[in-house]
């Protein structure tokens, strides 16, 4: 490899998925040049958001010596999906067994180590100063998770949260609707990817509830099932002002009382 190639792959993370054989979708190169320091990916599902991060924190582990980069999601399965798809842009015939700390970990040669945890508080707070955290599956986390996890990043390490939707409830749900300028966001609809065929949404459609067609496909923040009235509806009835129906005090008095 030349020299301009190699400091081509140090700065841009896109030649990480192309050298695996991986032509990236636009939102997935705007997604991995962005240096944008938290930054929510709400996206459909199979769309490719664990592999686009996966080529993050690759790219991350690979050229920035020394580093950690912490990857989470709310189960040990999920959590390993990520991990499993860095270990494939390393083309590592093994996968390493999990620790004493139910951890997995690849440690490089650079002194960089990228490990992979369950989303959980406790074992998170083991760990300092990583230089990148990814949450996959962020919508379904529980709060405590990004109570021990903000605070790992005051010497200045990345968050990324990538989900599909879960309902208008969470930290993943808030910092989308109401989190303001701190994060930088895209939204992937099913639509948006060429890999997933229109045919196949549409038998989709056709086959499932409107609500999860919509949360698992069209990106939407549904309310879950058990709620009878949405949260909006709830809000609503809470902040809207109602006009009194008497402009002074209404005194009730039985009917004797009254004058005929
Ligand atoms: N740019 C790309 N080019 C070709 N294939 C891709 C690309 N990005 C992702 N894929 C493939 O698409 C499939 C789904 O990717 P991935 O698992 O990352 O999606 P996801 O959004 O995390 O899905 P899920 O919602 O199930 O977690 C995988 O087989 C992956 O290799
Ligand atoms: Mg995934």
């Amino acid at each position: 490899m030349s020299l301009a190639g190699d400091l081509s792959d140090a700065i841009d993370p896109t030649r990480l998925m192309t050298s695996a054989g991986l032509q990236p979708d636009p939102w997935q190169v705007e997604f991995l040049r962005s240096t944008a320091p938290r930054y929510l990916l709400l996206c459909a599902r199979q769309v490719g958001k664990s592999t686009v991060t996966a080529a993050l924190a690759s790219h991350v582990a690979i050229y920035h010596p020394n580093s950690l980069v912490l990857t989470l999601a709310p189960s040990m399965q999920q959590s390993f999906e990520i991990f499993r798809k860095i270990n494939s842009f390393y083309h590592e015939a093994e996968t390493p067994e999990l620790d004493a700390q139910s951890a997995r970990r690849i440690e490089l040669p650079n002194g960089s180590r990228i490990i992979s945890l369950s989303g959980n508080a406790v074992t998170v707070r083991g760990f300092s100063a990583p230089r990148l955290v990814i949450v996959d599956e962020a919508a379904f986390a529980d709060d405590e998770l990004f109570a021990a996890v903000s605070p790992m990043l005051a010497g200045g390490g990345r968050l990324i949260l990538l989900s599909s939707p879960n309902g208008k409830a969470g930290f993943f749900y808030e910092q989308w609707a109401n989190g303001g300028a701190a994060w930088a966001r895209t939204r992937v609809t099913a639509e948006m990817s060429s890999r997933i065929p229109a045919e196949f949404l549409a038998v989709e459609r056709a086959t499932k509830p409107d609500r999860d067609f919509r949360r698992e496909y069209l990106c939407e923040f549904v309310d879950v099932d058990e709620q009878y009235f949405g949260s909006d509806l709830l809000l609503r009835a809470f902040e809207s002002p109602v006009e009194p129906l008497f402009s002074r005090p209404f005194t009730w008095r039985a009917p004797a009382e009254r004058v005929a």
